[in-house]
């Protein structure tokens, strides 16, 4: 029998309010008593959904950490250099996390984190959201099965989205890795948390991996083109224009994510988005922003036994987040792309069987980024804190630890330009 449970928002932006959201839905299963955000609008917009008590309302993490312990469980949606501090000193009062991804932004601090929560014996779960859809549990039911045999060989493929890549990883919030963290940590940790996971517990020996920022550099600024689109008289010609990729967007009248974050005050009408492509980092020129971090990479690995894995991340593409993976298996080849289905072509049998996962009938829009998959991720944290099952969680410090020690490894090896041996 499970219980409501209640839960603090410690940051209040896109993430922090889409888990949140989760409370109006399910009312029965979770409460958001308190919120810290240093952003007025965003921690009011919060207090208001909510109804909560002005006593428990933050405009930072620190003084709702400080006091005695009053919920259940935290959110963390912080930016990524912003993990670990709130993590360890949340866990040391004994609350169950709910932690965005990245954990953090170095290994030593990710450590820090497993070793604050093992200490203090509570739950926590990494926002890996793809480890709780349906579609991944399914290709890994169907590796389990032994159905394609041992597997040889992963192929795996995350298509960023061309527009989407613009916004984020050039004008956005994970433009810059000294302001937050790199390709591979901000926007892949997911992707090799499924390798490892797929890879079924055999652990990685050797990676390798190459990247570059390609395209977005100040060298490839059109003759003629303005530092802000708005002002650009050869905008048309370029598709990556902010007029094209919000401006359009408001102008149909929506005003959800992206166009959402744009408008730091939180308005959402023609006027402020305007305004903010005119003065702020949303309306810029891709090619003149301070972005540094990479736009293709690529990530060898070996693993015990020999099997091995290659994913590749990529900018430059019509698809956003619609990911592909094949897997060749000695009895057989697994194929699936987005939400499925997952497809094997069975060697023996010389057919094709088709496994369409079970998915919820309806997940509420603000749970439904990644396939519906956030809605997976905070159902199950729910369950597990209100049961105190920590079983329920597939993401918890230890394994979230060593996949993202993957991470860091083979950005290691894209930096020093050599294959990474692991310890064994
Ligand atoms: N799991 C996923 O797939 C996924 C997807 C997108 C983003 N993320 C991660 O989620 C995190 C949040 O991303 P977002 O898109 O919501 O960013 P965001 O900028 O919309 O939200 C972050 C919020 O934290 C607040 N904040 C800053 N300093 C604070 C402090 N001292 N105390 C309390 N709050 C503070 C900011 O004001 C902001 O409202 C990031 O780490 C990001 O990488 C994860």
């Amino acid at each position: 029998m499970s219980c409501q449970i209640s839960v603090l928002v410690i940051g209040a932006g896109n993430r922090g309010q889409n888990y949140a959201s989760y409370a109006l839905h399910y009312p029965a299963r979770m409460k958001v008593i308190g919120v810290a955000d240093p952003r007025a609008f965003a921690r009011k917009a919060l207090q208001e959904a909510h109804k909560i008590d002005k006593d428990n309302v933050f405009d930072d993490w620190r003084p709702a950490a400080e006091r005695e312990k009053f919920a259940d469980a935290v959110i963390i949606a912080t930016p990524d250099r912003l993990h670990k501090a709130p993590a360890v000193a949340f866990a040391q009062k004994g609350y169950h996390i709910l932690l965005e991804k990245p954990m953090a932004v170095t290994p030593e601090d990710c450590k820090e984190i497993v070793r604050a929560s093992k200490a203090s014996n509570i739950i926590l779960a990494v926002c890996h959201v793809l480890r709780y859809y349906p579609v991944a549990l399914k290709i890994k039911e169907v590796l389990d099965s032994k159905l394609i045999g041992d597997i040889c060989h992963i192929q795996h493929l995350e298509p960023v989205g061309f527009w989407h890549f613009a916004h984020s990883f050039v004008r956005g919030n994970w433009r810059n890795e000294g302001e937050s963290s790199f390709s591979l940590l901000a926007k892949s940790c997911h992707d090799v948390d499924l390798i490892n996971f797929w890879m079924g517990g055999k652990r990685c020996l050797k990676i390798s991996s190459f990247g570059n920022l390609s395209h977005f550099t100040k060298e490839h600024k059109p003759e003629g083109a303005a530092s802000r689109c708005l002002d650009c008289s050869i905008e048309q010609t370029c598709p990556y224009s902010a007029r094209k990729i919000y401006l359009k967007l408001g102008e149909e009248g929506y005003f959800r994510w992206p166009v959402s974050v744009v408008c730091s005050n939180g308005q959402s009408d023609i006027e402020s988005l305007t305004k903010a492509l005119k003065d702020g980092p949303y309306g810029r020129c891709v090619y003149d922003c301070d972005n540094d971090v990479v736009s293709n990479q690529v990530v060898n690995m070996e693993f015990e036994g020999g099997a091995t894995a290659a994913f590749t991340m990529i900018a430059f593409t019509e698809k956003l987040g619609v990911r592909k993976t094949t897997i060749y298996g000695t009895k057989g080849e697994l194929n699936c792309e987005g939400s499925g289905p997952v497809e094997v072509f069975d060697f023996l049998q010389q057919k094709k069987i088709i496994f369409s996962p079970e998915t919820a009938p309806c997940v509420p829009e603000s749970l439904g980024a990644h396939n519906g998959a956030d809605y997976y991720l905070i159902e199950s944290f729910v369950s597990a804190v209100a049961e105190n099952n920590p079983s329920l969680i597939q993401t918890g410090a230890e394994e979230t630890l060593n996949s993202h020690l993957l991470v860091f490894e083979a950005e290691r090896s894209r930096r020093e330009k050599r294959v990474v041996f692991l310890e064994t």
